[in-house]
């Protein structure tokens, strides 16, 4: 269905270093307003939950040689109200950007949660000033839904916080083909 620039594969314990460094970086930092530095004994208090947990599915993008290149989750699924936010979407390494690899992966997963996880829609939160990844949803068919002004304290100052989201309905069917 999809071109396979990039395949998701489900989070393992032995990439907690690796996407704890990612996470470290400055700009997925700041792109996911972690209050603390995410460090490898953090991520494996968090991976023990993490496992329990039935709401929270979270993937790493392997690019084509099965290197893995980033991150992308749903959390808080919710079965009841067939929705899901979407999330924690990193590519990490600039070198990497601007191949699609987010695209593909986020094409991926949202056809996922449509057709076996039976999830009609998907919102997510992104900082307003985040305009690569503001852009790539509103390619994706994400909309917004509304905007939290001045919602967090980060980069020296109050940033703005849009929700956007999509429902996976025939119309999204049509353009995911
Ligand atoms: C946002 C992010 C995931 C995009 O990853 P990517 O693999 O480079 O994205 P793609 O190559 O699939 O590009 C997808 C779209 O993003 C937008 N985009 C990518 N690079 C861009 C740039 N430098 N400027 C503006 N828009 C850009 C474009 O709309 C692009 O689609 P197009 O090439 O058809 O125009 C990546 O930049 C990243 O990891 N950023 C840091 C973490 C982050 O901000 N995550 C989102 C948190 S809400």
């Amino acid at each position: 269905m999809f071109d396979s620039v990039v395949n998701l594969r489900p989070l393992e314990r032995d990439d907690l270093e690796l996407v704890a460094l990612w996470r470290r970086s400055s700009d997925a930092s700041l792109a996911f307003l972690s209050p603390d530095p995410i460090t490898v004994s953090g991520q494996g208090s968090w991976y023990e939950a993490y496992l329990k947990d039935k709401t929270d599915m979270m993937f790493v993008l392997c690019d084509a040689d099965g290197h893995g290149v980033g991150t992308i989750a749903l959390v808080d699924i919710d079965y009841r109200n067939q929705k899901a936010e979407f999330g924690r979407l990193l590519v990490a390494d600039s070198v990497n950007r601007g191949k699609g690899f987010a695209t593909a992966a986020s094409l991926q997963l949202l056809e996922f949660a449509r057709s076996q996880l039976h999830l009609s829609k998907i919102y997510l939160y992104v900082i307003g000033s985040n305009a690569r990844a503001v852009k790539l949803y509103e390619k994706l068919g994400f909309h917004i839904e509304g905007c939290f002004d001045r919602d967090v304290f980060a980069q020296g100052g109050w940033l703005d916080v849009l929700r956007m989201s999509i429902f996976l309905d025939s119309s999204w069917e049509r353009r995911s083909r």
